[in-house]
């Protein structure tokens, strides 16, 4: 993603941007952590909050951030444009994000292969969204579920313990949730391990510990 801002119809300091009575309500929870002299140090979870609120991190809500914090712009543009968290640009409803670093790359299947799954799938490559504005596809660094890799984010979930097969299976879950009404969107499948592993537990069953232990076991006969 470009370090530069660059106006566009969607994404320009002309087009307003409020936070709602909900995420108001939020604020004034969050900066009640900091003395008022220090309220710059919620500028994460506002810019957090825009984000949820508006679909990206655009100009607009971080000009509102800056103002309601009492900061200079460009000290929140550094934070937004530091974290790769902040999407300074719009993307799609399901924002797929695949781990590459190693673990995942070595895990299971291997990364390799869960990306051209998606790429293939979705007809798009790394950075791009695909024409219907469901899903934008990146590729990230280690997402902290190495032991469950191959891995991918989507919005907040990990899906984890991937196959080409399960996750396009994932996708299609998505796309079909995405245009059902109702109860339907009940076929995606729950965030975690898509293998029926409960976390990370082994899963070929416990290896030790299998016994009852034998009881309290004394090293000093002075006790
Ligand atoms: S390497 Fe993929 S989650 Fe850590």
């Amino acid at each position: 993603m470009s370090l530069q801002h660059r106006n566009t119809a969607d994404n320009n300091p002309d087009l307003p941007f409020k936070f709602n009575a909900q995420n108001e309500t939020l604020i004034a929870e969050i900066l009640k952590r900091y003395p008022p002299q220090y309220k710059k140090a919620a500028v994460m979870p506002l810019l957090d909050l825009g984000q949820r609120q508006h679909g990206f991190t655009s100009i607009s809500v971080m000009n509102e951030v800056a103002r309601m914090l009492e900061m200079p712009p460009m000290r929140v543009y550094e934070v937004a444009s530091f974290y790769t968290m902040y999407n300074r640009n719009p993307v799609g409803k399901f924002f797929v994000q695949a781990c590459t670093t190693t673990p995942c790359q070595l895990g299971g299947c291997g990364s390799d292969s869960i990306v051209k799954a998606i790429s293939s799938h979705l007809g798009i490559k790394q950075g791009e969204t695909t024409a219907d504005g469901l899903f934008t596809f990146i590729e990230v660094e280690c997402l902290g579920a190495c032991v469950n890799a191959p891995m991918i984010q989507i919005n907040d979930d990990y899906y984890e313990d991937l196959t080409p097969e399960t996750t396009i299976a994932l996708l299609k879950a998505l796309k079909e949730s995405a245009s059902a009404v109702g109860s339907s969107s009940a076929k995606v499948p729950a965030a975690g391990p898509l293998t029926g592993r409960q976390t990370c537990e082994n899963s070929k069953g416990l290896t030790n510990l299998l016994e009852e232990p034998w009881g309290v076991e004394k090293t000093r006969s002075d006790l």
